[in-house]
């Protein structure tokens, strides 16, 4: 009697530790979301208005390429982005400072600014679409 009270008693334990480890590991997955409002601290001055980015729409609608995610997400490795979908995304300031322009193992990381203008510019130039003559095409007003 008590030595099957023992098994079954254990059998609940392990159940319950499996389904801890497995919500722990599933509450790590990011979400991707449909918009992001690109809205950083800790600029010189920030005297320009934040820009909402249609997140989903650049890397699904067809009118905007479509536009790949390892065309604004990495990670370097070797001078090699090893990023791939599914992968951790870190904000943009983790690696860019918002002040400086730094440095990697000896490569140079441009300041947080660059870093966004030359992503979101140079697409829209070289594909003749979406803003980057006009600030505010990017820094709406609300
Ligand atoms: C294609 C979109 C785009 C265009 C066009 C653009 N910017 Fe930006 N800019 C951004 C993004 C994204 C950021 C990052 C915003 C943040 O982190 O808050 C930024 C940041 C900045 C910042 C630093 C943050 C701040 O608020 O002070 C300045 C200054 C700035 N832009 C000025 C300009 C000026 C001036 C122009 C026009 C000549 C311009 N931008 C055009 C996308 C754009
Ligand atoms: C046009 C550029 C661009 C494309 C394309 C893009 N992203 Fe992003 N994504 C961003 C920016 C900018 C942010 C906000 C980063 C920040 O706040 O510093 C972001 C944020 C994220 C986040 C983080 C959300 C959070 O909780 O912080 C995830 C996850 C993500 N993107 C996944 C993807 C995936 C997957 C794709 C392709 C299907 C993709 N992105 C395509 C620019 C892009
Ligand atoms: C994990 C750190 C990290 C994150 C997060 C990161 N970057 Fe970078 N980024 C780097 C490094 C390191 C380089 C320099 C790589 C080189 O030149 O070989 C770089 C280079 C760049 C460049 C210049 C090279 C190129 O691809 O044209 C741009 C533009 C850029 N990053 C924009 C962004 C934007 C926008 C985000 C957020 C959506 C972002 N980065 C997030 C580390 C990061
Ligand atoms: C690899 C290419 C690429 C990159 C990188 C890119 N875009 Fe775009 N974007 C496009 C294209 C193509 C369009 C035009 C879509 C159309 O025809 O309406 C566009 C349109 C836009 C528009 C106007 C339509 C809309 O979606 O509201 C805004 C605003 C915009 N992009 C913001 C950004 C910002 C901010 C970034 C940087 C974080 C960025 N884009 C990075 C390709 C790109």
């Amino acid at each position: 009697m008590t030595k099957r009270f023992c098994i079954l008693f254990t059998a609940i334990l392990t159940g319950l530790v499996f389904l801890c480890v497995g919500t722990l590991i599933a509450g790590d997955k990011q979400v991707v979301p449909d918009k992001v409002t690109i809205e950083n601290k800790g600029y010189k001055k920030d005297k320009k208005r934040p820009v909402p980015l249609s997140h989903k729409a650049h890397s699904t609608d067809k009118k905007y390429g479509p536009v790949k995610c390892a065309d604004c997400h990495h990670v370097y490795k070797d001078g090699k982005n090893v990023w791939k979908e599914g992968d951790y995304v870190d904000k943009c300031s983790k690696c860019h400072d918002p002040k400086k322009n730094t440095k990697e193992d000896g490569v140079k990381v441009m300041k947080l600014q660059n870093a966004y203008h030359k992503n979101c510019k140079n697409c829209h130039k070289k594909e003749k679409k979406g803003p980057f003559k006009k600030c505010n095409d990017c820094h709406v007003k609300k």
